[in-house]
């Protein structure tokens, strides 16, 4: 891959707090255009690395670079370049959502005039006038995301962008992901949401105790874990696991042939049980 389509890297990135390693020799990269997963459960160290990505931290060692340069490096054109969505909601409580937007928009040295289509984009045109301390989560998420998206961010962190919020809410955010995503925005997300990862990210890295125990696109890690077996479900023999090789093929065909298939379907691991199989515990 050429060194110029890499976005950010970082390389046996460490950092302690006190005592405690929270980040443990973290080496990955993402390229231009691509939507990178951070994935590991609470603790394992995803926001503090987007803290150290967004300069809010320092490393104790390793190297950073972003947009192609050390991040120590990193001048106030290039924070320009980058949109965050933090882990605490960024947005004024007692202002209204739009007001909010159009806060944003001057702290970022943009006009207003992309605020309409961006509410629209987001199904908030309706509650532009609401306060936002009496917006719901998920209208509070929605917005939050439109304020990190004011200024065209070429690339985007978002830290746990969907946590809280219902179905329809997480659909409409993917839709959005899945559109910045078609402009060419780079985006790095967390998510403790393993079939949220699957869904929208070409690449994953699995996170657990600051240390990178997987790195790969979805399809190649569950491929990676897959179990040799097909489930077939049958009208009258229950559920049936069978090993996906040449043995079973006449076992099947006979289901078949007697009418007895309601369903059949490869057995692929979801990314829970990758994290089972990668670390011993529980997702
Ligand atoms: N400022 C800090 N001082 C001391 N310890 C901290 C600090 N910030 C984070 N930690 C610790 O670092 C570890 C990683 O925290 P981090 O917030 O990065 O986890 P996370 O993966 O984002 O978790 P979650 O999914 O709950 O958001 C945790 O053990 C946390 O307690
Ligand atoms: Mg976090």
């Amino acid at each position: 891959m050429a060194a110029t389509s890499i976005v950010l890297s970082m390389e046996g990135v460490c950092l302690s707090f006190g005592a405690k390693r929270v980040l443990d020799g973290l080496t990955f990269s993402v390229s231009r255009g691509e939507c990178f997963g951070f994935l590991g459960p609470s603790g394992a160290g995803k926001t503090t690395t987007i803290k150290l990505l967004t300069r809010q931290l320092k490393k104790d060692s390793g190297r950073i670079n972003l947009f192609g340069r050390p991040i120590e490096n990193a001048s106030d054109a290039d924070y320009e370049r980058i949109g965050i969505l933090s882990d605490t909601s960024a947005l004024y409580e007692r202002m209204s959502i739009e007001d909010n937007l159009k806060l944003y928009a001057k702290i970022r040295g943009k006009g207003a005039g992309d605020i309409d289509r961006l509410l629209e984009r987001m199904n908030l045109s309706q509650d532009r006038k609401t306060l936002v301390k009496n917006c719901s989560k998920g209208m509070r998420q929605r917005a939050a995301l439109l304020a990190a998206l004011i200024h065209s961010p070429e690339l985007l962190f978002l830290d746990e962008p969907t946590s809280g919020l219902d179905p329809a809410a997480r659909a409409e955010v993917h839709r959005m992901l899945a559109e910045l995503k078609a402009a060419g925005t780079t985006i790095f997300l967390t998510t403790h949401d393993m079939a949220e990862a699957d869904s929208v990210c070409d690449r994953l890295a699995i996170l657990d105790e600051g240390r990178i125990v997987a790195s790969d696109e979805p399809e190649s890690l569950k491929l990676r874990f897959a179990r040799n077996r097909v489930v077939v479900v049958t009208r009258s023999r229950g559920t049936l696991e069978v090993t996906k090789d040449a043995a079973s093929a006449e076992e099947i065909r006979e289901l078949f042939a007697s009418d007895e298939v309601l369903s059949i379907h490869s057995d692929e691991p979801n990314l829970e049980e990758v994290f089972l199989e990668l670390t011993g515990r529980e997702f």
